[in-house]
């Protein structure tokens, strides 16, 4: 069934009012309501996100929203693919009970909002650094959407590493009761990860692009042996970093971090048996489509 669409805060509202009212169909208890937020040009990846939003909740809530203050001057706020006939099509495939589909105005009545939520420290390395003010952008709409649809369970792909855990920064210093749930990357075949943006990769592009997850990969396998020194460590990187740049690729960053993004600095871990639980986080440009990925590494 086509999910229902509302492009109005105070409908959406009323409606998900009722639901809350409502019994659970199984057991005798509230229903839950699960938020998975996009901008839209919605992939399998998303869709992946509302199949995992449904085994947690009774009613599951997308949002489609290009959100103008996540976007810094020159990037592309403009051509960012809007598709809701396509993306409401392919959410009927998925059972998506409502879509939100706010306009600007509808989001922010005055642009930009004199009232801000900082990300703090976190947001100052990786992509912060080449994106500031990208992560206050997400920490405001993804204040805002919590608000107006105040779900049980909001869900993210773990694609977004940096922005995963800015989120549950968020609803940690914001007491939000949400329950925030990390989604496994979705890949093509190949390895790819699947992003809106992949449609910007000419086709001699896109059979370069899974060059970057193989890198990873092997920069993963071979970072497992916690015996290797930090000037080792540093070859490994350095000699990944080159394999990148040479299939043409331009790095914004390749750095190995702790799981929790513990530190601040844009300069990778010092390589060390305290530190077990790693991520290899890349963001690369290739052509016009600047590309994520990461991958976690445990070492033994
Ligand atoms: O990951 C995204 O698509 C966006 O950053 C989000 C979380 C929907 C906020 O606009």
């Amino acid at each position: 069934m086509s999910p229902i669409i509302h492009h109005h805060i105070s409908s959406l509202r009323e409606v998900l009012q009722s639901c809350r009212g409502q019994q659970h169909t199984k057991e005798k208890g509230v229903q839950r309501i699960a938020l998975v937020p996009t901008m839209g040009n919605l992939h399998d990846g998303h869709l992946e996100l509302v199949k995992i939003a449904k085994q947690h909740a009774d009613v599951v809530v997308v949002s489609i929203f290009v959100n103008p203050t996540q976007f810094g001057v020159g990037e592309d706020f403009d051509s960012y693919p809007r598709t809701l006939d396509e993306d409401v099509a392919k959410l009927a495939t998925v059972g998506t009970d409502y879509v939100f589909a706010p306009s600007i105005e509808e989001m922010y009545p005055v642009l930009p909002p004199p009232t801000s939520v900082l990300a703090g420290e976190i947001a100052n390395q990786l992509c912060g650094q080449s994106r500031p003010g990208h992560f206050d952008g997400v920490g405001i709409v993804v204040s805002k959407l919590f608000n107006i649809v105040q779900p049980d369970i909001a869900v993210f792909g773990q694609k977004d590493y940096q922005q995963l855990a800015i989120i549950k920064q968020l609803v940690r210093d914001l007491s939000y009761p949400i329950e925030i749930i990390g989604a496994p990357i979705v890949r093509s075949d190949d390895g790819l990860a699947l992003s809106s943006r992949n449609q910007y990769l000419s086709t001699s592009e896109r059979n370069t692009a899974p060059i970057l997850h193989q890198a990873l990969q092997d920069l993963a396998e071979k970072l497992t042996n916690s015996r290797i020194s930090q000037q080792a460590f540093e070859t490994l990187l350095a000699d990944a970093r080159k394999r990148i740049s040479d299939a043409g690729f331009v790095i914004d960053y390749l750095e190995v971090k702790t799981e929790d993004l513990d530190a601040m600095t844009n300069d990778s871990i010092i390589f060390n048996a305290e530190n077990k639980n790693l991520v290899i986080l890349v963001a690369a440009w290739l052509g016009r489509a600047r590309l994520l990925d990461n991958q976690l590494v445990a070492i033994n």
